[in-house]
C-alpha cells in the first residue's frame, strides 16, 4: 500500500489531546509529505496512536528517526538493542517474572506517573511504543496525563511559587522506589542525572508546560519535605483534572508521546499473560526552555 495523505482519518482520543490516524502503514516508505503531516500532528495533539501496524526492530527505528535522533538505551538488563527496549513480564526462558525479581522491580518503576529520560539533558522528545504481544483477557493499559493542560489548572499562587524552579532528575529515585538496589555498577555508570526547570515553553507550539515526573529527587532551594509537599500538590491537581486519557492496547498498536507535554504510568502489569512492548525513544535536539528565560 501506497502511503498517501488521501487515504487517512482521524479521531480524537480525549477532547484536548490524542489522535487516532488510520490509513497509514508504517512499516512502508513515508514520503516527506506524509512525515512532516505526522509531526505537525504529534506537536498538535501529543499523543498519536496507529493501530493494526506489523513492524519489527528495522521498520521501528526507521519510522522513529523521522521525529529526530534517537537516544540509545541506557539500560542493557532489559533490552537486546541498544535503540529497542523491550519490555516484558517474562524472563529469559519466556517465564512470567517472579515479584522479586529483578527485572520485575524495573518494570514498577513505570507503574508511577513519570517522563521518559527526564534525567537526561536534552531528555527525551518522543517515546514510540509498539504492542509487540499483548494480553487477550487481562486488560493492560497505559495512562496518559496532559502537562500542559494539567499547568493551566493550577491556581494563580501555584504557578507563581513554580516558576522560576528547577529540580534534580535522578533514575536512582525511582529505583530507590520500587526497592531495587541490584542493578550493577556497569548499568548505574549509564544513568545520568541532570537538572531540569520545572515550567519550561515547549518549543514547537509554545505552550507552558508543567515539567513533573516521578524522577524528581529534590527542587533546589527547598527542603526535603517542603520539596515533597509541592511535588504531591501538583501531582494531585494535574491528576485530578479532566485531561487524563488511558491507552487500552491492542496487539500491534504503535503509540507515541511527547515527553515535552504528556506524563505517563502504566497502568497494570499483567500477572498471568505475556505482555511484551517495544520502546524506541527519540531526544529533545536543544535541553528544555526554562519559562523563566522568558518575559
Ligand atoms: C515506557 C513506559 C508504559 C507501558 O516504556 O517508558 O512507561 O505501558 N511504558 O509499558
Ligand atoms: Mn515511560
Amino acid at each position: 500500500m501506497q502511503n498517501s495523505l488521501e487515504n487517512l482519518s482521524e479521531i480524537k482520543l480525549q477532547p484536548q489531546y490524542g489522535l487516532e490516524i488510520s490509513g497509514l502503514d508504517l512499516s512502508q516508505p513515508i514520503s516527506d509529505e506524509v512525515a512532516s503531516y505526522i509531526l505537525n500532528k504529534f506537536n498538535q495533539y501529543s499523543v498519536l496512536l496507529f493501530r493494526n501496524q506489523k513492524l519489527d526492530d528495522a521498520q521501528q527505528i526507521a519510522f522513529s528517526r523521522l521525529f529526530g535522533e534517537l537516544e540509545q538505551i541506557s539500560i542493557m538488563t532489559a533490552a537486546t538493542n541498544q535503540y529497542v527496549y523491550r519490555i516484558s513480564n517474562i524472563d529469559n526462558r519466556e517465564k512470567i517474572l517472579a515479584a522479586d525479581s529483578n527485572k520485575r522491580k524495573l518494570l514498577n518503576v513505570n507503574t508511577y506517573w513519570h517522563i521518559d529520560s527526564s534525567f537526561k539533558s536534552p531528555p527525551a522528545m518522543a517515546s514510540i511504543l509498539y504492542g509487540k504481544e499483548i494480553p487477550e483477557d487481562e486488560v493492560t493499559s497505559t495512562a496518559f496525563c496532559s502537562l500542559s493542560h494539567g499547568y493551566d489548572c493550577l491556581s494563580p499562587a501555584q504557578k507563581k511559587r513554580i516558576h522560576n524552579l528547577t529540580c534534580y532528575h535522578d533514575y536512582k529515585r525511582s529505583l530507590k522506589r520500587v526497592n531495587m538496589v541490584e542493578l550493577p555498577e556497569y548499568e548505574l555508570k549509564n544513568l545520568s542525572a541532570c537538572r531540569q526547570p520545572m515550567v519550561h515553553i515547549h518549543p514547537d507550539n509554545s505552550t507552558q508546560c508543567l515539567y513533573l515526573s516521578g524522577h524528581i529527587s529534590s527542587i533546589d532551594g527547598l527542603s526535603e519535605e517542603e520539596g515533597e509537599q509541592l511535588l504531591d500538590d501538583l501531582f494531585k491537581t494535574v491528576i485530578n483534572t479532566d485531561t487524563l486519557y488511558e491507552h487500552n492496547w491492542q496487539q500491534n498498536d504503535l503509540l507515541i508521546w511527547d515527553n515535552r507535554c504528556v506524563m505517563h504510568r502504566v497502568s497494570n502489569i499483567p500477572a498471568k499473560e505475556i505482555r511484551r512492548v517495544h520502546r524506541t525513544t527519540v531526544r529533545c535536539p536543544a535541553p528544555l526552555i526554562p519559562a523563566s528565560a522568558t518575559i
